[in-house]
């Protein structure tokens, strides 16, 4: 660590004057930052808040997640060659909307159900891009991350 800001200072004095006054580029989180810095902890915090029937938490909650999907979808609107709003329409949109209308109504079973089927969307998804092995789960408490299967997938 010390060797590694030693040189970092030597590289920082040696820059030429308008290099070093220069803005660094902005940053511009990529697919996977965004899905591992909101919509997991959303998918997460959502799953959380129904199972003990936090309505009023999880009516939040689901509008968060809701804006980080849609976030996705602006900020990254190619993911390689995938279209990624027919990708969300696809998969994720209508059992959003499903869980939307079970927290209105305070419907405990309708709410597991969509968020069942919420997380199957997300694995649809990422199957369609060609990435079965990121397996998204109902939270179970089993780990760190709750709602992300970590065994490997039988052959
Ligand atoms: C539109 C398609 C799409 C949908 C819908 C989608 N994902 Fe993703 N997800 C991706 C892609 C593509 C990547 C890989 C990004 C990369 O390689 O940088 C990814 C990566 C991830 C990762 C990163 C894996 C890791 O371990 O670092 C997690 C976690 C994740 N998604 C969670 C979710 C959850 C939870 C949902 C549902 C609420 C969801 N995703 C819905 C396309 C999607």
């Amino acid at each position: 660590m010390a060797n590694l800001r030693v040189a970092a200072m030597a590289f920082a004095t040696t820059l030429p004057l308008g290099a070093a006054a220069q803005a660094p580029p902005p940053y511009q989180p990529g697919m996977g930052d965004l899905m591992v810095m909101t919509v997991q902890p959303r998918h997460l915090k959502l799953g959380l808040a129904g199972e003990v029937r936090n309505w009023a938490y999880a009516d939040f909650a689901q509008h968060e997640l809701e804006e980080s999907l849609e976030n996705v979808e602006k900020h990254i609107p190619k993911w390689r060659d995938f279209d990624v709003a027919q990708l969300m329409a696809a998969t994720v949109k209508q059992p959003l909307e499903e869980i939307e209308k079970a927290v209105k109504a305070r419907d405990g079973a309708a709410f597991d159900a969509a968020y069942r089927q919420l997380t199957d969307a997300c694995n649809a998804c990422h199957r369609s891009a060609g990435l079965p092995a990121i397996v998204i789960k109902v939270p179970d408490g089993s780990s760190a991350f709750p709602n992300q299967e970590f065994r490997p997938a039988r052959p």
